[in-house]
């Protein structure tokens, strides 16, 4: 039997009042990346053949981000039935299983959604797949209700699904069951549309329940199921309490990661990473680190504590740190060193260089084995442009030497101590530009001497 075609349906329609926020819900990032990616990374990797996402009004911002996914805007928020209604004319054409997900519960797994969709295909199947879960605190989420006989053996792996009694509909003994509904749910796209269209508000909230398509589904003589998931995966955020959660969650997530490939964390807990830091073998971190978007490390690289990378990348057996700060365009090669102090900006320091201490380095390039003194500032803004410093290979730039650009140092140079190097230095030179030292014979005794006379 051919495999069926798979649609997601993601919910982002709220406006997320309780983040108090200017940005829509789902464009909030989490480890470096809006919320929603996290759904459509995990569709794309299982390989769903059509998304949809649900936007509100004036959420321009959202539709851009899910690009080149198709959205439809849901114009009134008249419930979670209703918004996955509105997806019904773009899946006309389609024929499969529709997963409806919701964009602030990003963190649902590929896995899951697979073990969902294996349980609609068995056969003979049920009709609606609903993921379940066991949150410490089941709050006011909808409920699971399922027979009685099944309780005990089902829990953990899912079984057959009788209602979803939404709390504020559930009696105190249905408010009394602890399997809750994380909204992910999965049917048949024909199906699941007929009974949205049969969908009312007659209810507490005055909304259109998604929740009611397994009643329907089940009078129609059809059975449901349900499928577990850790709360992990179902955790949803409402609150900026509630993204601190979700990030503490996906970082942990990446952590494990970094190490199960190959990676050396000293105290996981106090590195900070993004969904895209790329980070190769034998790779050891220092506790402090925090990694912004866009990072690339290669491998046997170490990076001691209290450095601060974005849009950077970092070149095989290269040492960082502590405390250097690598901004977007640092390209740093392989078996460089870049110590304490030293800020990187567009600059490309190559292979075995080294910028050891107090250093800026913005707009440049500083060759293979160039030795960068202490304190060396790369002067790059004049207050309008920005200008370029090349630094040859094999150069030495003498400490506390201010290189005003756009200026060049020829390979093998040598530039004095505290020079201010305003014109270009020649290959295998010296320079020197700082005032000439002079030397006053006994002057300092002659001086102590006649204030102690005074004194
Ligand atoms: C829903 C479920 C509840 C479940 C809970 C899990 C229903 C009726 N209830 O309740 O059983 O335990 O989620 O979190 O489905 N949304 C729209 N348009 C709307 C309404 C909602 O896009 O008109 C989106 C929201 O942005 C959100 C998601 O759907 O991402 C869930 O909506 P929400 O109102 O939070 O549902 P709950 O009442 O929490
Ligand atoms: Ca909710």
């Amino acid at each position: 039997m051919a495999k069926r075609k798979t649609a997601a349906v993601i919910l982002a329609a709220g406006m997320g009042t309780r983040m108090k926020s200017a940005l829509p819900k789902v464009l909030h990032p989490i480890a470096g990346q809006p919320m929603i990616r996290y759904l459509l990374n995990t569709v794309e990797s299982v390989g769903f053949d059509r998304v949809v996402v649900v936007v509100g009004p004036e959420m321009e911002a959202v539709a851009a981000a899910v690009q080149p996914h198709a959205f439809v805007v849901q114009s009134d928020r008249l419930g979670t039935g209703h918004a996955v209604a509105q997806a019904g004319p773009a899946l006309a054409d389609f024929d499969g299983d529709v997963a409806v997900l919701y964009g602030d519960s990003p963190l649902i797994t590929s896995h899951t959604l697979q073990r969902m969709g294996n349980a609609l295909q068995r056969e003979p199947g049920p009709a609606v797949v609903v993921l379940g879960f066991q949150p410490r605190d089941p709050a006011e989420y909808g409920r699971l209700m399922v027979p009685l006989a099944e309780k005990s053996v089902a829990e953990e792996s899912g079984g057959q699904l009788d209602a979803i009694v939404e709390f504020r509909e559930a009696t105190p003994e249905q408010r009394s069951v602890t399997l809750c509904n994380s909204g992910v749910m999965m049917a048949d796209r024909a199906r699941l549309f007929a009974w949205l269209s049969r969908v009312d508000n007659a209810n507490a909230k005055g909304e259109y329940y998604l929740t009611d398509v397994v009643g329907l589904a089940r009078g129609d003589g059809l059975s449901c199921a349900y499928v577990v998931a850790p709360e992990t995966e179902c955790f949803g955020v409402n609150s900026r309490q509630e993204l601190a959660q979700a990030e503490a969650m996906v970082q942990e997530r990446l952590r494990n990661a970094a190490m199960d490939s190959g990676v050396t964390l000293i105290d996981p807990g106090t590195v900070t990473f993004c969904q895209d830091t790329r980070l190769g073998r034998d790779v050891v971190v220092y506790p402090h680190v925090v990694f912004g978007p866009g990072v690339t490390v290669a491998d046997g690289v170490v990076i001691k504590s209290f450095c601060h990378f974005e849009d950077a990348a970092i070149r095989r057996g290269a040492t960082i740190g502590p405390y250097a700060r690598l901004r977007p365009g640092a390209e740093i090669g392989e078996g460089a060193h870049i110590g304490n102090f030293v800020e990187i900006k567009k600059a490309t320091v190559e292979a075995g260089a080294k910028v050891s201490h107090l250093s800026y380095i913005g707009d440049g390039r500083i060759g293979a084995g160039a030795n960068i003194g202490a304190g060396t500032i790369f002067c790059n803004y004049d207050g309008f442009t920005k200008g370029f410093t090349d630094i040859g290979p094999g150069a030495f730039i003498g400490s506390n030497s201010a290189l005003v650009a756009p200026v060049s140092v020829g390979a093998g140079a040598i530039v004095g101590a505290g020079s201010v190097i305003t014109k270009n230095v020649s290959a295998d030179a010296l320079a020197v530009a700082r005032g000439k030292q002079m030397e006053v014979t006994g002057w300092a005794a002659t001086f102590r001497a006649s204030k102690g006379e005074k004194k």
